[in-house]
């Protein structure tokens, strides 16, 4: 009789869930499609700390945020049995506090007070700080300075390579920068020539257009993240909240590929592109799957209630000749690899007018 043996060690949910399935959606069109995308950051920086003895069992993880970033945390905090605080702001959805807190992190709200006093984001940071003096054995993994965050996407780069002869493009949502400025960092040393294209959103400072209210969330940013090399991207493309839900939609019933809204806004510009370069193979890059967005983009009426209602989208995106006059339409801008260093310029100067 042959007897079966499992296969030792068994990846855990973590390890399991790390690397995107790689999909072909049409053509030369394909997704990188995560699960999770910030579990891998956040499992790739907590174990190099651990190795490097930054921290311990005892160690207390401290870190600002509310969104995809956290639950990444709570979970391989959990597996690797290290107290979490994170500190959110009121906005937090109430099945993630949930989910955060089953996973046995804390959960700390700075109040509308503090919001009202300094911007939401001065306040998530100060409190940072009280916490971290309460809390003298403590490590924070800084998603936005921490260049450890960038190292976490070898991994991705390594199974891209490995999978694809050659890539012409890569599209990516940025939001703190680590993800897009990893995968194709790492990518370049393969092929020099490939095409960095990054996807944000009306309202966000990344890419040096104004400040102002942000309805896409997880991509975009108000402030302007280290992790983020600018000097990377070929072009970026601003994409509306409108645009981007109904494209995820899209993404679903064309492909059945069920996945948040930056996904929806990756896939926009990935396909635009895939139409007009026939024969190159472009990837996008999906950061999570669509579960959190049931009682929002997946709902329609929750779409009609918040102005997003209707499938109708720009077919082609604005060419701008500068991101300071980006409006609120899909727009495009032939970034030529700046330097982050220009867009601090520009925009001072833009701001002394
Ligand atoms: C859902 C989602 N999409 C896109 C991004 C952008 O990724 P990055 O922070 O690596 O730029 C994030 C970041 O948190 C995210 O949560």
């Amino acid at each position: 009789m042959s007897t079966f043996r499992i296969r030792e060690p068994f990846a855990d949910a973590v390890e399991s869930a790390v690397l995107p399935r790689l999909i072909r959606l049409s053509g030369g069109l394909y997704a990188a499609a995560f699960q999770l995308m910030k579990l891998l950051p956040a499992q790739f920086v907590l174990r190099r700390a651990m190795e490097q003895g930054l921290l311990t069992e005892r160690t207390t993880v401290i870190e600002t945020t509310s969104g995809t970033y956290g639950l990444g945390l709570a979970m391989v905090c959990r597996r690797l049995g290290l107290p979490l605080i994170l500190v959110g702001d009121p906005a937090i959805e109430s099945p993630l506090r949930r989910r955060l807190e089953d996973l046995g992190a804390r959960v700390s709200i700075v109040s509308g007070q503090a919001v009202r006093t300094g911007g939401i984001q001065q306040a998530r940071l100060d409190r940072v700080e009280r916490i971290r003096q309460r809390h003298p054995d403590s490590f924070i993994p800084g998603q936005y300075d921490n260049p450890m965050h960038i190292n976490a996407y070898g991994r991705v780069a390594e199974l891209i390579t490995e999978s694809f002869p050659r890539l012409d493009a890569l599209v990516c949502p940025v939001g703190s920068g680590s993800s897009s400025t990893g995968i194709a960092g790492f990518l370049r040393m393969v092929w020099p020539e490939l095409i960095l294209i990054g996807v944000d959103t009306t309202g966000s400072v990344l890419f040096g257009a104004p400040n102002g209210r942000r309805r896409l969330r997880g991509l975009g940013n108000g402030l302007l993240p280290q992790v983020l090399d600018h000097s990377l991207f070929d072009e970026v493309h601003w994409i509306p909240a409108k645009d981007a839900f109904a494209t995820t939609r899209r993404l679903h019933t064309d492909h059945t590929l069920f996945m948040g809204p930056t996904s929806g806004a990756s896939y926009h510009v990935a396909r635009w592109w895939a139409e007009r370069n026939p024969g190159a193979t472009v990837l996008a890059v999906m950061p999570d799957e669509g579960h959190r967005y049931q009682r929002t983009v997946y709902h329609d009426a929750w779409l009609g209630r918040e102005g997003f209602a209707g499938d109708e989208v720009a077919k082609e995106p604005l060419d701008i000749a500068h991101p300071g006059e980006l409006g609120q339409v899909w727009s495009r801008y032939p970034w030529g690899r700046r330097t982050r260093a220009q867009v601090v310029e520009e925009r001072a100067t833009l701001d002394a007018r």
